[in-house]
């Protein structure tokens, strides 16, 4: 218990709410949206920032090297600017090869998103599992490692897709590309041997879960598709604590950030809105050739 002689006031911090986190969502773009929603969901009292790295998308065409300096450059001026109690990577692409990076730079806790091989070779009754990802997430260590150790047992059929994150992107700006396009970067996700056929596809991109719905009618057969933003909301949670009691989400707080911003058509910025990020600012980075 402290007394504030000046105001003669006594305050009893036991009794003080709890403070409310500021929580940062990153992406190359749209996709983190599916990870946001979730983390919103397990955790509504915080203050939410999605930003978006549009100036740098897609990053599934950069060299390692450059999406390790760019997410770094980029997370210097957001962590400066917002300063988060967390932050979540919402991007395989990035993830897979710049959290030990951001971890030793920053004090603030990351969570990563990396493809969930484990849960889908758990998943898997025929042992043909497919990890659906960009072309940099199927060529990294840390993709091959994570196979190595958890499906070892099972036949793991890497797809990566130059095309549907961007698929997704125009989706979400009301230009959605045809099913015959959707269905060229899907069909190679989808192999029937004699030893048996695909039942799992791991999305390993943040954004595919924006096409989930027509993934599903386009598929040749059913599989159980694995979206990874449930789980990162458990690890959110489980590192910063249920949500504050008494804390009203505020959703006119939440704040979406882009560094480029020349696509946010109307109806984006109406499924921004509709996904709870009614707020759109700028923060201009272009990006710089490496
Ligand atoms: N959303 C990103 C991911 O999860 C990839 C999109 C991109 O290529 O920038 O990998």
């Amino acid at each position: 218990m402290q007394v504030d002689l000046l105001a003669g006031t006594v305050y009893n911090p036991a009794a003080m709410p709890a403070p409310v986190p500021t929580i940062l969502v990153f992406d190359s773009g749209l996709g983190g949206l599916t990870v946001f929603s979730e983390v919103l969901r397990a955790r509504p009292d915080a203050r939410f920032v999605y930003a978006a790295d549009d100036a740098g998308f897609p990053y599934g065409r950069l060299s390692e090297e450059a999406v390790v300096a760019r997410v770094q450059t980029v997370m210097e001026r957001l962590i400066g600017l917002y300063d988060p109690q967390l932050v979540v990577v919402a991007c395989n692409t990035a993830s897979t090869v710049v959290l030990p990076h951001l971890r030793a730079r920053f004090p603030v806790p990351f969570v990563g998103t990396v493809p969930a091989i484990k849960p889908a070779a758990l998943a898997s009754r025929t042992g043909h599992v497919t990890v659906l990802a960009t072309p940099a997430t199927v060529a990294r260590d840390y993709t091959r490692d994570l196979v190595e150790t958890y499906a070892g047992h099972c036949k793991v059929n890497l797809v990566g897709s130059r095309r549907l994150a961007g698929f997704a992107e125009a989706e979400m700006a009301g230009t959605p590309v045809s099913d015959e396009e959707l269905l060229a970067e899907l069909q190679p996700c989808f192999i029937a041997g004699e030893s048996g056929r695909t039942d799992v596809v791991a999305l390993s991109c943040t954004h595919y879960p924006l096409l989930l719905s027509r993934f599903r009618t386009l598929a040749p057969w059913p599989v159980t598709w694995i979206d990874p933003a449930p789980a990162i909301a458990r690890r959110v949670v489980h590192l910063m604590g249920e949500p504050v009691p008494g804390h009203e989400g505020d959703d006119d707080e939440a704040i979406a950030v882009f560094t480029a911003g020349t696509g946010l058509s109307a109806p984006m910025r109406t499924a921004l809105q509709d996904r709870g990020l009614p707020q759109v600012t700028i923060e201009a980075m272009p990006l710089m050739t490496f």
